[in-house]
């Protein structure tokens, strides 16, 4: 097991007196193990964000325990062991770029936890080509697209060997080709390097990637499935103010209009399928 939360609480105290105290984690317990492709959905203010800080000690709960590899985030004697395991990515890629070069930038991780400069530079040039930038190598990561930029980002990470990458709406920023760029990037380090990928979203479409969907409400973690368990609760996610697939929804609306189908689908090739089959029973 790779992430273990134990009834993990965590409130803001806002100081301002309308608002009080915000529980923003409310009692969440999970497990995710070593390998897994776990995407959480939630609306604004689920508390997403505040428990990808748990994850790497950059928030420490109030009550219960968030355990990272056999370490309680609570052990400040680990805390660089725990954020160098647990990578984040965040939103707004610009915020990430600390260099004037890309190799520098993704330098900067390595560097940070005292790593041989013969090793750094193996490192980096690893995760620059795993990431597909080793021609912008040399670049200004400024002058880089959004989604290059979070390849960048990702690299920084890769090259301190993590276990797992936090994506905190790490695409919400990027146009969709910048976007497919990241998803598939995180489906090839998950399948071919076995890393943990934790990825926040507002996109089913990239959420259904995954192989497993966590729903999280008003601080809780209200559902927690594959994606299409999840997405075969049309009408229960609907009811949270969140959307479907797109060919889930296609599929749910055939089925409301009284065909005989299998609304639980999540991919356009199953769809196809689906439909083909419904269309040969009509002949
Ligand atoms: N720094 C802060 N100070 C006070 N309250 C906060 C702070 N950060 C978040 N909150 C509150 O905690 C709750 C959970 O917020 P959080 O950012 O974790 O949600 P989220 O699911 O990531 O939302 P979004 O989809 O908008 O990113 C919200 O009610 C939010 O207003
Ligand atoms: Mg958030």
């Amino acid at each position: 097991m790779l992430i273990k939360s134990e009834k993990a609480f965590y409130t803001y105290n806002t100081h301002i007196e309308s608002e009080g105290a915000v529980v923003a984690v409310n009692g969440v317990s999970i497990e995710i193990q070593r390998g897994e492709f776990v995407s959480i959905l939630g609306r604004n203010g689920s508390g997403k964000s505040t428990f990808a800080r748990l994850l790497n000690a950059l928030l420490i709960p109030d009550s219960g325990t968030i355990i990272v590899n056999n370490i309680d985030t609570r052990d400040s004697d680990y805390i660089w062991e725990i954020r160098s395991r647990i990578g984040m990515v965040f939103q707004n890629p610009d915020n990430q770029i600390v260099a004037t070069s890309v190799e520098e930038d993704v330098a900067f991780g390595p560097e940070n936890l005292g790593i041989e400069p013969k090793e750094i530079i193996n490192r980096v040039n690893q995760a620059i080509e795993m990431v597909g930038m080793s021609e912008y190598s040399n670049h200004s990561p400024h002058l880089l697209s959004g989604g290059q930029k979070q390849r960048v980002a990702i690299a920084g990470i890769l090259a301190m060997k993590p276990e797992c990458i936090v994506l905190d709406e790490a695409t919400a920023m990027l146009d969709p080709v910048g976007r497919k760029e990241i998803i598939n990037i995180l489906k090839e380090l998950n399948q071919n390097e076995g890393i943990t990928i934790i990825h926040i979203t507002h996109h089913m479409e990239e959420a259904v990637k995954a192989n497993r969907v966590i729903i999280m409400e008003s601080g809780q973690i209200k559902y927690d499935g594959t994606p299409k368990q999840i997405f075969s609760k049309v009408k229960e996610i609907k009811g949270m103010g969140l959307d479907v697939p797109q060919v889930t929804e296609l599929l749910y609306s055939l089925k409301n209009m009284g065909l005989n189908i299998n609304e639980s689908i999540v991919n356009i090739e199953d769809a196809v399928n689906e439909i083909v089959k419904l269309v040969n029973k009509i002949d």
